[in-house]
């Protein structure tokens, strides 16, 4: 995989391409401002949408209980202005416009990537935003993120020749209810489509294996109509949805290399060609997910933390806070008497 094909799978470069076939969407420019607040670990602090709060207190303020705190000075002006969330007012009025033109709610992503290991941090646990401090929450919380904007090229194979220049970008996409059985990724080798897998392969769903032709032929017929030839590079990776009226929609594009998962197909399998073609005479093939037996946890998972620690913080589980409790009396008290013990030891 080249730097070039992963530039070309920019959502600014096929957006203009496939705009009848997709959801309606804006792009925004991301001001260097905002790409720094993003990058800086120090302030996940959001302003609300419509209001600030310039003079808040820092958030580490006075609850350490000890006497040092006159020596410390937490409150002096420095410490303040770190935990003060930063405001772009015009960047955030153009959001709020572009939210509104979309309907009210918007599913967010930068270049390449959205959020999608961040939802549990959202209120709603979703990657629903009415507004830019959602989108801010899910960005700042995002590795993908983070990693479309460290470093979009880390697996490309021409290390050594310079990476494209890339202006980045806020894109929000009118906000959809996409059932995840309707998802297809699709494979494109030298301009063929050479496979599909089913989206959210964890899952088993019925409907599939009832439809299993139906839907090959409905993938297929929508590549050829819409997306063969079209695109700038004649390797890719299409993700559609197939809604229940059985109409075909795109809904993104990916390059064709290890950055992108290869879900029910491995790598090899998809480079090498050859083998998965045979397993469907006339057209890709097709794999999805056969029975429940095979069903698998979600693949985001170990982004979220532990079950506990939310429980803990939400005070919803009062038997595993009283437990925590005690640990941390146990703790104390160990080391309470490891103190004495020192005390005590000989000289
Ligand atoms: N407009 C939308 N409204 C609601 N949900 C959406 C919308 N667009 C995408 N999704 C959901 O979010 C998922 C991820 O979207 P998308 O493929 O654009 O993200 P991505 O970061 O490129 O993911 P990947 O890394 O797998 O390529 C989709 O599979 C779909 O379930
Ligand atoms: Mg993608």
């Amino acid at each position: 995989m080249k730097k070039e094909q992963v530039a070309n799978c920019q959502f600014s470069v096929w957006y203009p391409i496939f705009k009848k076939h997709t959801i309606k969407s804006l792009i925004l420019p991301l001001p260097q401002n905002v790409i720094d607040y993003l990058l800086d670990d120090g302030t996940l602090v959001v302003s609300g949408s419509c209001c600030s709060f310039p003079n808040a207190p820092a958030a580490h303020t006075n609850n350490s209980g000890s006497e040092e705190e006159e020596d410390v000075q937490w409150s002096d002006d420095e410490t303040t202005t770190t935990v003060t969330a930063p405001e772009f007012p015009e960047f955030t009025s153009k959001v709020l416009e572009a939210i509104n033109a979309l309907g009210g709610s918007v599913f967010p992503k930068l270049n390449w990537s959205a959020p999608r290991d961040a939802n549990w941090i959202a209120l709603n646990s979703s990657l629903q935003c009415f507004s830019l401090s959602d989108v801010f929450l899910l960005f700042k919380s995002s590795d993908f993120v983070t990693h479309d904007l460290t470093q979009p090229f880390l697996q490309c194979s021409d290390q050594d020749s310079p990476d494209p220049l890339i202006n980045y970008e806020l894109v929000l996409r009118k906000w959809s209810e996409l059932i995840p059985g309707g998802e297809f990724r699709c494979f494109v080798k030298e301009n063929k489509l050479i496979a599909i897998s089913q989206r959210d392969y964890t899952q088993y769903y019925q409907h599939i294996l009832k439809q299993e032709e139906h839907i090959r032929q409905a993938v297929q017929e929508f590549f050829s109509q819409h997306i063969q030839y079209k695109f700038p590079d004649e390797d890719f990776v299409f993700d559609v949805y197939r809604d229940s009226q059985g109409r075909v929609w795109l809904i993104d594009l990916n390059p064709f290399g290890e950055v992108t998962d290869s879900l029910l197909f491995s790598w090899d399998e998809l480079l090498s060609g050859g083998e998965i073609t045979r397993d469907h005479q006339d057209g890709p093939s097709f794999r999805y997910t056969t029975s429940e037996v095979t069903v698998q946890p979600s693949p985001c998972l170990s982004y979220r933390i532990p079950r506990d620690f939310v429980d803990l913080s939400t005070g919803e589980d009062a038997f595993k806070l009283i437990d925590f409790l005690k640990l941390k009396k146990s703790q104390q008290e160990e080391s309470e008497d490891e103190e004495e013990e020192e005390e005590t030891a000989p000289q």
